[in-house]
């Protein structure tokens, strides 16, 4: 079994994300999970905190390395020699992005394989940006994010 990357923003981890870094840790031997730490993109946390909220979320998966990347993927991909990359889809408007960033990532790096994990029905609804939005107005996000990252979320950046 080889490893796979799992990129994103993480801003914050949701019940989603978790769902697919549990399901790709059966399909792979090591499940880096790769957090954006993106210069262009004002984030609602630091990337060190998200890091934090990542590793407190995953504590009970084995086989998960948590990582902050900046620049490229592909460069995280040639320094962790893997070549797989994991996306989560949930919507239709997710399945365009993804092709757009799987064929861009195929051309970067040759070899890279991006495979995409379906979100169950319980989490396909779920999203960071809704978080976000929850958590400006002060309103429970428990149903939506990984209980041990809610004492980090009260706690801010
Ligand atoms: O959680 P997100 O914000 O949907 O994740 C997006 C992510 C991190 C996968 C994407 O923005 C990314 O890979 N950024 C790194 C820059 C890069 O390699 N871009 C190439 C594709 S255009």
């Amino acid at each position: 079994m080889e490893a796979c990357v799992y990129p994103g923003s993480f801003d914050p981890i949701t019940k989603g994300h978790l769902d697919i870094i549990e399901r790709a840790g059966v399909i792979f031997s090591t499940v880096y999970v790769g957090v954006l730490n993106n210069i262009s993109k004002r984030c609602m946390f630091s990337v060190e905190k998200r890091v934090e909220m990542v590793k407190a979320a995953t504590r009970h998966i084995k086989n998960i390395q948590v990582v902050s990347f900046d620049g490229l993927l592909v460069d995280l991909l040639k320094t962790l020699d893997a070549r797989v990359i994991i996306r989560g889809l949930r919507t239709g408007t997710d399945l365009e992005l993804e092709q757009q960033y799987a064929f861009i990532n195929g051309k970067l790096l040759e070899g890279t394989e991006t495979l995409a994990l379906l979100s169950r029905p319980e989490t396909h609804y779920i999203s960071s940006t809704a978080v976000r939005e929850l958590l400006a107005f002060h309103a429970d996000v428990s149903d939506y994010v990984p209980e041990a990252i809610l004492s980090m979320i009260d706690k801010g950046e």
